[in-house]
């Protein structure tokens, strides 16, 4: 395929629907979504997009029952385990944007350890939104840059988001069915391309992810210009 994006941002959505249409909990449904995961990521890097944007937890999502989000905190904690013990096999650098602050020392300590693990590779990279918000990002760059006493402009803004060093999301993905981005990327998607599925994210597969790239590949981007 011509024109693939380098970088691809997806908001993986509709976990608790897919459970819920089957008469599970929810968090059956972020298990199986969990599952999905690794499929998209090589399949992605396998078609030549280079940086991947995964949302994982927003910065809202704390508001969910207490079950749920200690599910949700456990599945990242094995994911991060399970990506920790391949490094070196696969050449993935990850990156976490959000606040992890917050989050438990067991989890940190993953997140950390994946990150210096992972620092020296350069054939791709794996950017996991934990508890992510774009708000929360804008306010923290601009933040940084009053410190510095430096003058807020839109080059020092990118230079102190999470992604300054692999930049903006050429193409967005939705899945689940809404229309919305939920604070996901907001600077950064000022000129992305989205698109939305209907398919629930423990549905969305390797053919779904192809007929976001062929969206993409015919899409004309003028960014502002004719
Ligand atoms: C996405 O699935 C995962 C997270 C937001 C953590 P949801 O849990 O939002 O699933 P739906 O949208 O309720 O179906
Ligand atoms: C966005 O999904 C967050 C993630 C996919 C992690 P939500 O399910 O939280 O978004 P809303 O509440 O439907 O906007
Ligand atoms: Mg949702």
């Amino acid at each position: 395929m011509e024109n693939i994006p380098g970088h691809v941002g997806i908001i993986m959505d509709g976990n608790g629907r897919w459970a819920e249409s089957r008469g599970k909990s929810r968090s059956y449904g972020h298990k199986k979504g969990s599952d999905n995961v690794d499929r998209i990521v090589t399949h992605a890097f396998g078609a030549g997009v280079k940086t991947l944007s995964l949302f994982a937890f927003s910065s809202e999502n704390w508001a969910r029952p207490k079950e749920e989000v200690d599910e949700l905190m456990r599945l990242l904690e094995r994911y991060f385990k399970k990506f920790i013990g391949k490094v070196l096999k696969n050449g993935v650098k990850l990156s976490v944007m959000g606040d992890i602050s917050v989050l438990s020392d067991s989890l940190k300590e993953v997140i950390e350890r994946g990150m210096s693990d992972s620092a020296g590779m350069t054939s791709h990279v794996l950017n996991i939104g934990v508890n992510y918000g774009g708000r929360q990002e804008i306010v923290r760059a601009v933040n940084k840059l009053v410190s510095e006493g430096r003058e807020i402009t839109e080059k020092g803004i990118s230079e102190n988001l999470y992604t300054a060093e692999f930049g903006e999301p050429d193409l967005i993905i939705r899945t689940g069915g809404e229309y919305r981005l939920s604070n996901f990327m907001l600077y950064q998607a000022a000129y992305s391309e989205l698109y939305f599925t209907d398919v629930l994210w423990p549905d969305f597969n390797e053919e779904q992810f192809d007929m976001a790239l062929l969206s993409y590949a015919g899409r004309k981007r003028r960014f502002g210009k004719i």
